[in-house]
């Protein structure tokens, strides 16, 4: 049976984009499938932000064919784990949740992380460093996931 594991954000085009391109990185594609999507409406059908594609570019992960997409209930029986970038996206999938099965597929991405943010904060709004930064929180709870993940298996 294949795992499939959802990385969820607000917009689906900054965070979520780039956890999905990095995690992907690091499994086996004929094992392991990963998505993301927004809980927000506002970019549907978008390619991910520029400084998105360019961060993953730099670190040779391609992530430009990505289309920005809403999470909607579906994705509770569509996927076996369910990531959040902060609290706010937890809440809000959460609320979206009809059963404790359900609930308990999301948490929060960076809970198994030694980082010292339990959030992975949103860059919009930011500058190309906010980016670079995230990049980094990704990768390295990626890297304790896709353990998590293989030796599940
Ligand atoms: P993301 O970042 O949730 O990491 O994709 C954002 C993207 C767009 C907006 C907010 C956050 N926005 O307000 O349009």
């Amino acid at each position: 049976m294949r795992t499939k594991i959802l990385m969820v954000c607000l917009g689906n085009i900054c965070r979520s984009p780039l956890a999905e391109g990095i995690l992907k990185s690091k499994l086996d594609k004929e094992v392991f499938d990963v998505d993301s999507a927004g809980t927000a409406s506002y970019h549907i059908g978008k390619r991910p932000d520029n400084r998105s594609i360019s961060t993953a570019k730099r670190y040779g992960i391609d992530i430009s064919q990505q289309r920005c997409r809403q999470f909607t209930h579906k994705d509770f029986s569509n996927f076996d784990v369910i990531f959040a970038m902060d609290k706010s996206n937890y809440e809000n999938i959460i609320a979206l949740a009809k059963s404790k099965d359900e609930k308990a597929k999301v948490s929060l991405l960076l809970q198994r992380s030694n980082s010292v943010n339990i959030e992975v904060p949103d860059p919009y709004y930011g500058g190309e460093d906010g980016f670079e930064e995230i990049f980094h929180l990704l990768d390295s709870a990626c890297n304790i996931i896709a353990q998590d993940l293989m030796y599940n298996k």
